[in-house]
């Protein structure tokens, strides 16, 4: 399928289905202060609260909701043609992958779209290599991409790597959680890097990407150096940010196993990613200099990302008096955290 590139004048006008969720709503935030015209696919008025407000909110900035399912490939052609959609986000969650075969019929059978995102956020799925139950997620992605080189839909596979927070084991959302106050799990012997993005910049960066010509059919991979840590850096910066050294617990590779083993969904799927990220490395142990590899920094050098520091700040400014105390006396005090606890204790 050969479909001109977007004009760099003209707006694309963008649709976005999962932007209800988790990694959509920050696409979806994106899109729109980005100026394009946004269209939101939603399945139904949503029932979880958080997902009701995230669709207001989204409303309110201008937003154009749509109701469907991407498993309906003639819904799904007729809203594309209907709304002269130029560009596709599909950010829908895991379970939920293979459900984009019939969006990807109906983007072939329309013809006009310049571009496809399928729902990837994560790691490069062709390289990394989980354990299951992670796989078969991995493998459902690889499918979807293989169809899409198919049917020569122009795409794009962003691979931001990790979420910025502390990446839990055991928690499907771990930027919703703020790191732990009473002990830090640190995977085998901590020395193995990752790369940690703000929600607020894999939206950024997704959209600046959906127009560019260098990003045509390519993996667009998310290396900011500033945000390259390891397990014990990453305790060491958060000890340093609560201004307290807690123990540590070491999490072995055996340990993350017994747990993917365990089949337990979403609990165990995480398990087999941390594994495949802290034990393996299946963000470091690859270059991104192929034909088919592109890289944020490099695309868009003086464009900054947010700090992992920054987004421990936001986690520090959450807390309270209750998660705080006591203070180890070994490590100096954070004022930030010494000006909460006086707040907390004046209230
Ligand atoms: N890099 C990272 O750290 C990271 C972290 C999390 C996720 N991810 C990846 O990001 C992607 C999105 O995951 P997520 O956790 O953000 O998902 P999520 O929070 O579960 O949200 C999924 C969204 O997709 C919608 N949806 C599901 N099936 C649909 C269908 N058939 N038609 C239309 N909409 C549908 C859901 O709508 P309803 O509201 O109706 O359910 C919801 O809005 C996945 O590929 C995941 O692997 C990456």
């Amino acid at each position: 399928m050969t479909v001109p590139a977007a004009s760099p004048t003209v707006k694309s006008r963008v649709l976005i289905a999962g932007a209800t969720g988790f990694i959509g709503h920050f696409v979806a935030d994106a899109c729109l202060d980005s100026g394009r015209p946004t269209y939101v696919l939603v399945r139904s008025i949503p029932k979880c609260p958080s997902a009701a407000k995230v669709l207001r909110s989204l409303e309110e900035k201008g937003a154009i909701v749509l109701h469907g399912l991407i498993n309906e490939k003639e819904k799904m052609e007729e809203i594309l043609k209907e709304h002269k959609i130029d560009v596709v986000i599909s950010a829908v969650g895991g379970e939920s992958i293979l459900d984009q075969l019939s969006l990807l019929q109906a983007i072939k059978a329309v013809g006009t779209i310049k571009r496809f995102l399928p729902s990837e956020f994560g790691h490069d799925v062709d390289r990394a290599d989980p354990v299951e139950p992670g796989l078969r997620m991995y493998d459902e992605k690889r499918k979807i991409r293989r169809f899409i080189e198919e049917y020569g839909i122009p795409y794009t596979y962003i691979c931001c790597n990790s979420i910025a927070s502390w990446p839990y084991f055991d928690n499907c959302h771990p930027s919703d959680v703020r790191p732990p106050l009473d002990k830090l799990q640190i995977y085998g012997d901590g020395n193995t890097k990752a790369y940690f993005v703000a929600g607020t910049d894999i939206g950024k960066f997704t959209m600046q990407a959906v127009d560019d010509v260098r990003t045509l059919n390519k993996s667009l991979h998310f290396r900011p150096s500033c945000n390259f840590y390891n397990m014990n850096e990453l305790a060491a910066l958060w000890e340093k940010k609560i201004g307290k050294t807690l123990p540590r617990a070491t999490v072995t590779e055996e340990d993350l196993l017994a747990v993917a083993a365990e089949n337990r969904i979403p609990e165990s799927i995480v398990a087999s990613f941390t594994h495949d990220i802290f034990i393996k490395g299946c963000q470091v142990n690859f270059s991104v200099d192929g034909p088919n590899d592109v890289e944020v920094s490099t695309l868009y050098p003086d464009e900054a990302f947010r700090t992992l520091d920054e987004c421990f700040e936001d986690f520090v400014h959450g807390l309270n008096e209750k998660h705080l105390s006591p203070i180890d006396e070994n490590t100096p005090p954070n004022p930030m955290v010494e000006s909460l606890i006086v707040t907390a204790t004046c209230a």
